[in-house]
């Protein structure tokens, strides 16, 4: 297969995960004989510094032509201790996601057998979680109106949804569902908020077109508490924007580390694949940080953009080994030497050539 793949490394640690992620792709496609045509481009505080704009035109070019987009991380610490900043690098990721219109934003949870004890929370809680986000991307209050008033004073922002944005992302939830247990949870806070309201009525009434699914109705504080509690409770969660930013952070703890969760955004056009976590700038350039979720958001990709499901098996299965085998980045290094993301990387394309 012939595939082009818009790379945005972005900020902080984001190139040299995304590094990995390449080599690790690269391995797979010398292996399956498939042809990769990288299509590097900038996204941003280093397009900020290139061009003033954190999500350039040339960039969302070669998103839109592209097969799927691989992207590593935004946002740098001189723009987050300058509250006057009038360009910041994650307006970048937000106007990314909007013009490509990814309004689905798939965050799996599961946790790995070699590192159960890295969790905080108690194995026979988390043993065998296997659970799956669809966070809504592109409405609610990270795009509703905003402002101040009161000569500055007050500020505002306003959390909209239409009956359209809540369909469509529920019909992925209902698909997924499917696909998976059969169980879907809506996540809302129908007992305050309008958008609520409106998110729970119109999920109630597809009801009926997945009469197999078996339907639930939670509170997002409530959720909040289950979801560390009794995780194996869940299968497909779907929730608002900002409920799920906040969940799926906490759900990573389940996991025993953010280095590992990676996502995909999916909608109109291309869709995005990215590790959950940040551009963690304290590391950046050290060689430390943990590549997975990144490979791990490359082994999603190749199943879900383009069906290659014996690939993606692979990747997984060789970070699987990385974590049974001990070699591993700093974060998840207990008892044994850390090794270098370069070297994690190293290590998962060569078993990917060993591997029959
Ligand atoms: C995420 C991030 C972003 C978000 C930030 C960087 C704007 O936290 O992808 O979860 O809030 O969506
Ligand atoms: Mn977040």
């Amino acid at each position: 297969m012939k595939l082009t793949i818009a790379l945005l490394a972005g900020d902080g640690i984001g190139p040299e995960v995304i590094d990995q992620a390449v080599k690790v792709s690269n391995a797979i496609a010398t292996k399956f004989n498939h042809q990769i045509d990288w299509k590097p481009a900038l996204t941003g505080a280093a397009a900020i510094d290139a061009l003033g704009d954190p999500y350039p035109e040339e960039t969302h070019a070669i998103c839109l032509a592209a097969d799927a987009v691989l992207f590593g991380a935004i946002g740098d610490p001189k723009y987050d201790n300058n509250p006057s900043a009038t360009v910041r690098p994650e307006q970048g990721l937000l106007k990314m996601r909007q013009q490509l219109g990814l309004f689905a934003n798939v965050r799996p949870t599961f946790t790995f057998p070699s590192l159960i004890e890295k969790s905080p929370l108690k194995r026979e809680r988390i043993e065998g979680t296997d659970l799956v986000f669809l966070r809504e991307l592109t409405g609610g209050i990270y795009f509703g109106e905003r402002g101040r008033k009161d000569q500055g004073e007050t500020a505002f922002d306003t959390c909209t949804y239409t009956r359209a944005e809540v369909q469509r992302l529920a019909k992925k939830g209902f698909e997924m569902a499917m696909s998976r247990s059969k169980k879907l949870c809506c996540v809302d806070k129908a007992n305050v908020l309008e958008t609520s309201r409106l998110w729970r009525e119109t999920v109630q009434a597809m009801e009926k077109e997945y009469p197999e699914v078996q339907v639930s109705y939670e509170f997002v504080d409530a959720v909040a508490m289950r979801l560390v509690q009794w995780p194996n409770e869940y299968d497909v969660l779907i929730t608002e924007n900002l409920f799920g930013d906040i969940l799926t952070d906490e759900a990573s703890v389940i996991s025993g580390s953010m280095g590992l969760m990676p996502s995909a955004s999916i909608g109109a056009k291309t869709s995005l694949f990215e590790p959950i976590h940040g551009s963690y700038p304290q590391a950046a350039g050290k060689d430390i940080a943990n590549p997975l979720a990144t490979v791990l958001s490359a082994a999603m990709m190749f199943e879900d953009a383009f069906g290659l499901k014996e690939e993606a098996a692979l990747i997984r299965k060789v970070v699987n080994d990385s974590l049974a085998a001990g070699f591993v980045t700093e974060d998840l290094a207990e008892g044994v030497s850390p090794k270098k993301t370069s070297a994690v990387g190293d290590w998962l394309a060569e078993k990917i050539r060993e591997a029959s």
